[in-house]
């Protein structure tokens, strides 16, 4: 399928370099940079925050999909948006009005996504789909990069047909275990962007842009 989107999340690469990391995986064909914000309280990990991401922007000019694992995320909304994500994305777990904080990031002339961890039902959906760019389906409990895939297909398949019914360009991302041999599955059940951490970075850079291509064709 030509139409799908690689979002490589920087969870997997080397902290120490993030400059020639950004470099790398730009110049490798990604079309999204995923950059998993985590607090330590929502998700049992803490990453990095909005200065980082800040600091990482002048290295790019892909988008920056923003994935926040806080809760709550309402009060950092802004200081995302000021460091130059594109794509915001909150959990539908993390915040107690949702509807309130997607809103608000599109008041900010940001894209907004909204998360579902595996046991949260599609129905969380029902009353914010006009207000998402974005719907991602976690097929990992979030926190750590490295987990194995747990196979949600029908659930991606639910999430695809209820943004056909939307008759808009809302994207269908798919984070958590995603291989060569699970990518397939995603793209077949209606996903068109994949995260990857693990597989994209895991052989060094000369192996980046390959590692890309494997999952696009999936
Ligand atoms: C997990 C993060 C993912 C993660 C994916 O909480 O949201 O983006 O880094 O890593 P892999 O591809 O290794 O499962
Ligand atoms: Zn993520």
């Amino acid at each position: 399928m030509t139409n799908v989107k690689i979002a490589p999340s920087m969870l997997s690469c080397d902290f120490s370099n993030l400059e020639k990391e950004l470099k790398n995986i730009d110049a490798a064909g990604a079309e999204y940079i995923h950059l998993d914000v985590m607090d330590g309280h929502f998700v049992p990990n803490i990453t990095f925050g909005a200065p980082v991401i800040k600091a990482m922007r002048p290295h790019t000019n892909k988008i920056f999909d923003v994935h926040l694992m806080i809760d709550p995320a309402t009060p950092y909304i802004d200081a995302f948006a000021n460091a130059g994500a594109d794509i915001i994305t909150i959990h539908a777990e993390a915040d107690k009005h949702p509807h309130r904080t997607l809103q608000h990031i599109r008041s900010l002339g940001k894209k907004a996504g909204i998360a579902l961890n595996p046991a949260t039902p599609t129905s969380v959906l029902d009353h914010i789909m006009d207000l998402v760019d974005l719907v991602l389906v976690m097929t990992v409990n979030p926190g750590f990069g490295g987990q194995s895939y747990i196979a949600l297909e029908d659930k991606i398949t639910d999430v695809r047909a209820r943004i056909n019914a939307t008759g808009r360009d809302i994207d269908l991302q798919v984070d958590g275990g995603i291989t060569h041999e699970t990518a397939p599955k995603v793209i077949a059940a209606g996903a068109n962007v994949l995260v990857a951490g693990t597989y994209v970075f895991k052989d060094g850079h000369d192996h980046y842009a390959q590692n890309i291509q494997n999952l696009k064709e999936g």
